[in-house]
């Protein structure tokens, strides 16, 4: 199975730090955010990484990451040379994918505690579909929110305004290569982007949309106050 890593985007929200600097690259404790979706990856058992990052400090990441070697990784990069949304970013990766037919994908901006080793490995063994991970959280009208029926993910309503469940999606999705057919036919949003969010509602349509629940905390560090409390978080986690 192939990672992609997705670290476009403008981050509007995190400015002005993202003024100079993307931001995936932002300090995140002892370390610069893209760190931990690598160590992420190198955990759950990938061996070749593709990074997906927008012009702005793009030879930043070549300098931090290099070839991937200091996680036992093969990396390669992508530019994306505007933010067309998440599900443009990952159409970048279909010639990188294909010949593995599944792909672990993780934004850049998703810090969380889980390992993904045996929802990756249960994964190789599915034939078809996708799965997503499921956050409960207190603030859902920020993210994704499934509409859940007997146990399942009906469909995924992106920032509603109220809420159908107390559920994130989080921003760590593993696919299989269908996901670059369903990309082609996707429309751009309201604001002009191509929504993961349909994507994955495109696979609950066909039944093949599968979810886990993450145990350990998870964030997404797009904003001042969330980049601050995960940095505290995970230097907590190196101290000796
Ligand atoms: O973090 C989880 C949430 O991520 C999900 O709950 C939402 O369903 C999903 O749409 C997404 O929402 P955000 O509004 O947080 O997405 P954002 O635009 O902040 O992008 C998240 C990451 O995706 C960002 O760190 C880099 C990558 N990205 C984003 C865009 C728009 C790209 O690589 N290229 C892009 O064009």
């Amino acid at each position: 199975m192939k990672g992609v890593i997705l670290a476009g985007g403008t981050g509007t929200r995190l400015r002005p730090l993202t003024n100079i600097i993307n931001k995936h690259l932002l300090p995140v404790g002892k370390y610069p955010m893209i760190h931990y979706a690598i160590e992420k990856m190198a955990n759950a058992g990938i061996q070749d990484l593709m990074l997906v990052t927008g012009k702005h400090s793009a030879g930043l990441y070549t300098e931090y990451v290099g070839d991937g070697r200091q996680w036992g990784l093969e990396v390669s990069y992508k530019i994306q040379e505007e933010a067309g949304g998440i599900a443009q970013a990952l159409s970048l990766a279909e010639d990188f994918v294909a010949p593995d037919k599944q792909v672990l994908v993780i934004l850049g901006d998703n810090l969380f505690e889980d390992s993904l080793r045996e929802a990756v490995n249960d994964f190789k063994s599915q034939e078809q579909g996708a799965r997503v991970f499921l956050k409960q959280v207190h603030d859902p009208y920020r993210y994704g929110v499934p509409v859940m029926k007997k146990g399942r993910i009906e469909t995924i309503m992106e920032k509603p305004e109220i809420p159908p469940s107390n559920y994130a999606v989080t921003g760590i999705y593993l696919y299989d290569s269908q996901v670059f057919d369903i990309i082609r036919q996707l429309q751009p949003s309201e604001r002009g982007e191509l929504e993961i969010t349909d994507v994955n509602n495109a696979y609950a349509r066909q039944g093949l949309l599968f979810h886990s629940l993450l145990t350990g905390w998870w964030t997404d560090a797009g904003t001042h106050q969330a980049l601050l409390a995960a940095g505290a978080r995970l230097l907590e986690r190196e101290a000796p």
